[in-house]
């Protein structure tokens, strides 16, 4: 698939009705699956940056509805998804926007069942995705409502696809991706592209492992994909410019003993974070960049025995002159955890969204977008 990022924009969405939205009804696809801790939405970043959007079409005369998904519902209603937490929120940031019921309650979202599709488009004259979030998602509220009606790319999807799409078509070098995180499966296919691009390619989490396993090393109790090591070695023997941690964090068989140690991991322990040589040679890097991606923690750092290697990470992220990219998920949230969102350039709002567009350079969303009826 060929890189292709040009979507129709806000104003394209304008000028498709007529110059003038006052009035008009424009639904929202809006990525609000916010965390949730003890029933408080504990990060309302993803709602903050939709507002945007929502203010450019509600500054015009607008009568704007917003979608979205919260959670994995399994098609039918559930309280404990209920969108009720992100309406009250919303109302506060952006009032007079409404929100519909979470979209992934009805079984037609993610079967993209053209009846729901339907549903959705009733009485909207526009539609305009800002869910970059979802966008690697070919759901029902994502493909289905371009193809029926002028439609755009909001602010949000806007800014994200154009700094992850120069990430992959005009990298400044020494372009360093650092991708942590359990599953080699995750991210196989994005290890495999990123290769390609990047000029290091920094491997931490607890997928080392499974490298580590395909070099021969004993890994004791660590989380290893027996069903990866084929996948890892094949990275190993390619042209790949992949740097492994050299050391780790590990925990004893007592649960308690906590030591350094190098790659080799005896019987009954347990690796939980890179080894602090490793976090120095990881930051270098990082600091001798002058582009760095950054998706997946090194380490359990929600557990202060085993923060160090994110902690580096996200520091040099922090420190470094390099444009930095922050890949949602778990890395979002230890960034935030560490106090340096406001460090980096761009801490995006799509985990596997922005996974997905580094690797193959489009998304559903997108390719919806630009064959609206407007473009
Ligand atoms: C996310 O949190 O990455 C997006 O909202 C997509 O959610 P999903 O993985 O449940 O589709």
């Amino acid at each position: 698939m060929s890189d292709n990022f040009d979507v129709p924009r806000l104003e394209d969405l304008l000028e498709a009705l007529g110059g003038d939205l006052a009035g008009k009804h424009i639904l929202v696809r809006t990525d609000f699956n916010v965390p949730l801790r003890d029933g408080v939405i504990s990060d309302d970043l993803r709602i903050r940056a939709a507002l945007p959007t929502l203010e450019w079409l509600q500054e015009r005369g607008a009568i704007v509805v917003a979608a979205s998904h919260l959670g994995r519902p399994k098609g039918e209603p559930n309280p404990a998804y209920s969108m009720d937490l992100v309406r009250s929120r919303l109302a506060e940031l952006a009032p007079g926007v409404d929100l519909l019921e979470n979209l992934r309650f009805n079984p037609g979202e993610t079967t993209n069942d053209p009846s729901f599709v339907a549903e959705l488009a009733v009485g909207f004259d526009g539609y305009v995705n800002d869910a970059f979030g979802a966008s690697h998602r070919a759901h029902a509220s994502i493909v289905g409502p371009p193809q029926t009606m002028p439609s755009a790319a909001g602010r949000l999807l806007e800014k994200e696809v154009d700094i992850l799409g120069a990430m992959r078509s005009k990298p400044k070098r020494p372009f360093v991706a650092v991708l942590g995180g359990a599953k080699v499966s995750d991210k196989i296919g994005v290890i495999s592209a990123l290769s390609g691009i990047v000029d290091q390619l920094i491997v931490g989490g607890a997928m080392c492992f499974t490298f580590f396993k395909a070099m021969g090393y004993p890994v004791g109790n660590s989380l290893c994909e027996d069903d990866q090591v084929e996948v890892a070695r094949a990275l190993l023997d390619s042209d790949a410019p992949i740097l492994l941690p050299s050391d780790v964090t590990a925990l004893g068989p007592d649960g308690s003993d906590v030591r350094q140690m190098g790659q080799r991991l005896p019987d009954g322990w347990t690796g939980y974070d890179i080894g602090p040589g490793s976090a120095a040679e990881f930051g270098d890097a990082v600091m001798d960049a002058r582009m760095v991606f950054w998706n997946g923690p090194m380490g359990m750092f929600e557990d202060p025995r085993f923060a160090g290697g994110t902690r580096a990470v996200a520091q040099a992220m922090a420190d470094t002159r390099a444009f930095t990219v922050v890949g949602g998920g778990d890395s979002a949230a230890a960034i935030a955890e560490f106090g340096l969102a406001a460090e980096v350039d761009h801490v995006s709002t799509g985990g596997g969204a922005s996974l997905e567009l580094l690797e193959n350079g489009d998304l559903p969303g997108l390719v919806a977008l630009r064959n609206a009826p407007n473009n």
